[in-house]
């Protein structure tokens, strides 16, 4: 039988006996990556994904976590027989002064993925639509999908942006959540602020929005205006966050989403209370709002992000502009081949479709690693 009817067999029998389930890494896993293309389900099926390669396939950080962080991990490791009841605690109270909301907005995730499939499986049981534009991080609408929901997907403007006007016209009656990514997974593209706030205070006259701010840390200071301001008057609003890119925490898994208490209340039904560890939260704990890492994160980021797209002006390859660590520009070759023969040379990437067509997405690594890149990709399609 289908893989993909198992697991939502297994979902739905799940759900029938417990009003509340604790979702499994592996499950996770398998969705979060999950191929996006033809090219990629064929590549995966002989590919090994680790031994050194250079990872340009997961937006994850090349410089953290800070040393701040590493110490943190070190020095809480003794407290490892311990619950993290305290410590959440903790951490919820600074994050929710960082963000000006009462702390009984705040829930915490082992990542900000955990918060989507929660989010999808609780506005995707019910049947529906979820809608978002497309090309973008899909977890939410997958879980939302492998319940009961439709998916609607709008196409990004000609800039690679999401198209704010299309998808407020695209609410249906029966869409139950808007997904909005700013900026976006896999173009790194930004829209204004006052666009995406003027966007979420319509929307969410209609539906539940969804904003993802998983990459705005990668603007400067004075550009990062996220959407929390907005919840406190705003119930239909839920804004994620993470610690997985600007403060490179990706392996230590946490992340949080702020939102109404009542709009937290129905997403926590489908999770754990108590999933991050205590590293990932001692890690957090000294992460948060550290602008000297930051700082340098984004310094370098832009310097080896330009060495790719500086490669991809001369040979005059259409990308949108990313502002984040992710570039998407179409694939000049299958992107089988592509996938396969940079793997020969050491580095992983990804291929997604979209519009019919194939396209490179390319995570930003270190200079180095975008300087060897670039010679790589150059001899793959010569
Ligand atoms: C837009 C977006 N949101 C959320 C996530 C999930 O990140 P994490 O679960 O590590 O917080 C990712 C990961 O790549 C992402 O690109």
């Amino acid at each position: 039988m289908n893989k993909s009817i198992n697991r939502r067999d297994w979902f739905k029998s799940t759900l029938a006996l417990t009003a509340g389930f604790a979702i499994t890494p592996a499950l996770v896993n398998s969705l979060m990556a999950g191929p996006v293309s033809q090219a990629e389900r064929e590549f995966y099926k002989s590919a090994r994904l680790n031994g050194g390669k250079v990872r340009l396939n997961s937006n994850e950080n090349p410089y953290g976590p800070s040393e701040k962080a590493k110490k943190a991990v070190l020095d809480i490791l003794t407290e490892g027989n311990r619950y993290a009841f305290a410590e959440m605690t903790e951490l919820r109270n600074l994050i929710a002064e960082k963000e000006g909301v009462d702390p009984s907005f705040v829930m915490l995730g082992a990542g900000s993925g955990e918060l989507l499939v929660q989010t999808g499986i609780a506005y995707g049981l019910e049947g529906g639509r979820v809608l978002s534009a497309y090309p973008t991080f899909t977890l939410l609408m997958n879980y939302a999908q492998q319940m009961n929901a439709t998916w609607d997907k709008v196409d990004l403007n000609e800039k690679m942006e999401f198209d704010y006007q299309k998808l407020l016209s695209a609410i249906k009656s029966d869409t139950r959540l808007v997904f909005s990514c700013n900026p976006n997974n896999p173009t790194g593209t930004v829209v204004n602020a006052e666009v995406v706030k003027s966007f979420c205070e319509e929307a969410s006259k209609k539906t539940l929005v969804y904003a993802d701010e998983a990459y705005l840390e990668f603007l400067e200071p004075a550009h990062q205006k996220s959407m929390v301001s907005l919840v406190q008057r705003t119930p239909n609003l839920i804004v994620s966050k993470t610690f997985s890119k600007v403060y490179g925490l990706a392996g230590l898994r946490i992340g949080y989403i702020i939102g109404h208490p009542d709009v937290l209340k129905r997403v926590g039904k489908y999770g754990d209370t108590i999933s991050p560890s205590q590293t990932a939260i001692a890690a957090a704990k000294v992460s948060l709002g550290d602008e000297e890492f930051m700082k340098m994160t984004r310094d370098k980021n832009a310097i080896a992000r330009k060495v790719l797209t500086d490669y991809l002006d001369k040979k005059k390859f259409n990308h949108g502009k990313s502002v984040t660590n992710v570039v998407l520009f179409p694939a000049p070759k299958d992107g089988k081949t592509i996938l396969t023969q940079l793997d020969e040379k050491g580095y992983l990437i990804r291929i997604w479709e979209y519009q019919g067509k194939e396209w490179c997405r390319v995570s930003i690594g270190t200079e180095e690693e975008m300087k060897g890149f670039i010679k790589a990709f150059d001899s793959v399609i010569s």
